[in-house]
């Protein structure tokens, strides 16, 4: 069962980015599925150390991208960043000692948390690069850096 359905209302238009957001929804998919239907806890662990770092990698991408272009929105966007790593690394934490009901209800809560920041946050930001000489389509060298840098 997926937590996240991809659709097209998630692209914003910057594919980097928008490549980043399907894997991060492709994993945080595997790990709901994982808690619910394995007992393989070395798998589970794998998959959620993969999530963070993977999360990890692409928050910094984005900031990265927002700091090239001088988005006003950074900090507050880092903040909320922050917030997704403090939770996940809460349920990495008591992985070993809670039950799987509650690390359920921790990977809802990622979810429904990427769900509203790409579709508030990161559209936010995406409207910003449009409107401020930055249209990800006319701006292919802010893309190929990101690219060189975060493939
Ligand atoms: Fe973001």
């Amino acid at each position: 069962m997926h937590v996240i359905e991809w659709d097209s209302s998630y692209e914003l238009g910057i594919q980097t980015i928008d490549n980043h957001h399907r894997k991060l929804i492709e994993l945080l998919n595997t790990s709901y599925d994982l808690l619910l239907h394995s007992t393989d806890k070395e798998g589970m662990q794998f998959v959620l150390y993969e999530l963070a770092e993977y999360a990890d990698y692409h928050f910094g991408a984005e900031e990265y991208l927002m700091n090239t272009v001088s988005y006003k929105g950074l900090l507050p966007h880092v903040n909320k960043h922050n917030s997704f790593k403090d939770q996940l690394a809460v349920l990495m934490k008591d992985y070993l000692s809670s039950s799987p009901h509650v690390n359920a209800d921790i990977i809802l809560f990622l979810s429904d948390w990427l769900k509203k920041h790409i579709l508030k946050d990161d559209l936010k930001f995406a409207v910003y690069l449009s409107k401020n000489k930055y249209p990800s389509t006319a701006a292919p060298e802010i893309a190929v850096s990101l690219q060189t840098i975060f493939i």
